[in-house]
Formats: structure tokens, C-alpha cells, sequence
């Protein structure tokens, strides 16, 4: 409790702008919530409309919402507003202009930083280096940026994750002045839509969701005509410039070395795997 006689829980959740919301709201709202969840697609072109500030500061909060492994709370979000730094992250990312055009830039980061120093302070010794925390630190951003994302795309806000930052992650880090046991996972670009994007469809559910075990029965058939789904929706949005498929995808990406210094950048970080 604090002196004022509330928990700071409460001083928290009001910071957050969160009241209790009645059932048959929430009946009413979770639809609202399916409808933009099933709508998302990343967008890449941007208006120069800013993004109010309290709403970015809700966007975060909703983001801190989400379950976090153990309460470890292993995110730390970046914003960046230095045209200079936002340019060159772009050009690391692979040249990706959005970065710098969009109206807010954030770098999304797994921080065992943190939580060391509250051990530290506790009197404890911290243990770094553990693969399982390197999972939680990593999980934990993911689920912070998504539900950025999808409170984000509530508000008719358009977002891109920037996994390119991950090109060069040693460069982002020392612009970000990132300390040890801190990596960035990604990017995060958000502004009004300048673009309305086809949305990509997904694989069948039946290939992704299974019954009881593991079964692959009856993919392959499915897959080759996601296939062609995909490849009319490249088609239709290159107005026929783009020949791919899911598969093709699959084995330009997974059919070579992904970002092999990562593992070297992490262990240079402190995540070392064991
Ligand atoms: C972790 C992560 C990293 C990504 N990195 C990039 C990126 O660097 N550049 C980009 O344009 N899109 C990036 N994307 C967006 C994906 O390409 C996109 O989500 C995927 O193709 C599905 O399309 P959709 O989001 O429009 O449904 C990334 C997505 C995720 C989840």
C-alpha cells in the first residue's frame, strides 16, 4: 500500500487509462477485437499525420498488458525520433525507408539487464547467460510488440515489424547504446496508413491446428493449393510482376545460412546458451 492508503497496482492500472469495463461490454468489444485482429496486414507507406502522444503512450501501456514470463517484465522499448539514427537503422535494416518515414520508429528489446540489477541489489548473483532466459527475454518482446500492434491497428494505426535491424544488430546496438544482457529483437514502424494492402492469406488452419498429436496427414494436399492461392495474391499484387509460392518462399528462406552472425552477436551481449 502506499502512503495515500492504495496499492500502487491501482496507481498503475489508472496510468493506463484502464477501468472496469462491464460483461456486455466486453461481449460487445471481443467481436471488435476478432474484426482487427483478422484485418492486419503490414503497411509499409505512411502519412506524415503524427500519432498523438497520449494515444502512443496507451499503445505502450497495452503492450506492458501482456503476460510476461515469470513477471520478469524482460522488455524495453526504444523510441527513436533522430532522423540521423532512424536513416541509418534503415539503411542497416536492407534499405527499408519506411523506418525513417513513418511517424513512430521503436525498437523492441529483450532486457535481462534489468532483472540482473534487481537481483544485484537483492544481494543475489546473477546467472547469465542461460538459453531458457534468453527464450523468456525474447517471448516476452514478442507479446509486448504484438499487443502494441493490435491496439495500435484498433486505432486505425498501421504497423510493420523490422526484423532487419537484425542485419546488423552490433550497429543498432551501439547507435541504441544498448548495455550488455539487452539485444534488439526488432523494429517497429507505426503511422496512419498511406496504403491499403490485399491481407496475405495464412495457411489452412487444418495445416496448423492438430488434433491430440503431431500428424501431417492430408498437408501436402493443402499446402499445394495455398500455393496457388499465394500465388495468385503475389500476382495480383505485383500486377503479375512477382512469380512465388508459400514453398518457394519457404526454400529461398530457410534454404540458406539465415543471419549467421547472430549467434556470435548474442554471445558478445551475454546470451551464451546453456
Ligand atoms: C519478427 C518480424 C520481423 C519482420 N521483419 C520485417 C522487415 O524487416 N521488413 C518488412 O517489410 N516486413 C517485416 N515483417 C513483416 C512480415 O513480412 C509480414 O508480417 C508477413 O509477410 C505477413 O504479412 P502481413 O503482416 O501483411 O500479414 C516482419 C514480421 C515479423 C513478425
Amino acid at each position: 500500500m502506499t502512503a495515500q492508503g492504495t496499492a500502487p497496482y491501482v496507481f498503475w492500472i489508472e496510468s493506463c487509462e484502464v477501468s472496469r469495463i462491464a460483461e456486455k461490454e466486453v461481449t460487445e468489444m471481443s467481436s471488435t477485437v476478432i474484426e482487427v485482429l483478422k484485418s492486419h496486414r503490414s503497411i509499409r507507406k505512411f502519412k506524415q499525420t503524427p500519432v498523438d502522444e497520449q494515444l502512443l503512450r496507451d499503445i505502450i501501456c497495452c503492450g506492458q498488458c501482456a503476460s510476461t514470463s515469470s513477471n520478469l517484465q524482460a522488455t524495453t522499448v526504444i523510441r527513436v525520433r533522430n532522423g540521423d539514427t532512424r536513416k541509418k537503422i534503415g539503411v542497416l535494416a536492407g534499405d527499408q525507408a519506411y523506418v525513417e518515414s513513418a511517424a513512430v520508429f521503436l525498437v523492441f528489446c529483450a532486457d535481462l539487464n534489468r532483472a540482473g540489477q534487481a537481483c544485484k541489489a537483492q544481494g543475489g548473483v546473477f546467472e547469465p547467460g542461460m538459453t531458457e532466459q534468453f527464450i523468456i527475454a525474447t517471448v516476452d518482446a514478442a507479446l509486448f510488440a504484438q499487443n502494441c500492434a493490435v491496439a495500435a491497428e484498433s486505432k486505425g494505426l498501421g504497423i510493420c515489424y523490422i526484423g532487419g535491424i537484425r542485419n546488423d544488430p552490433e550497429q543498432v546496438s551501439q547507435l541504441l547504446e544498448l548495455p550488455d544482457q539487452v539485444y534488439p529483437v526488432f523494429g517497429f514502424c507505426m503511422g496512419y496508413p498511406d496504403q491499403d494492402p490485399e491481407r496475405k492469406p495464412r495457411l489452412p488452419l487444418e495445416v496448423i491446428l492438430k488434433e491430440e498429436i503431431y500428424s501431417q496427414s492430408g498437408d501436402k494436399a493443402l499446402i499445394e493449393s495455398y500455393d496457388e492461392q499465394m500465388s495468385q495474391y503475389y500476382r495480383s499484387r505485383t500486377n503479375g510482376g512477382k512469380e512465388s509460392s508459400w514453398t518457394l518462399e519457404m526454400k529461398a528462406l530457410v534454404g540458406k545460412e539465415s543471419r549467421p552472425h547472430m549467434q556470435a552477436f548474442l554471445k558478445s551481449r551475454g546470451f551464451n546458451y546453456r
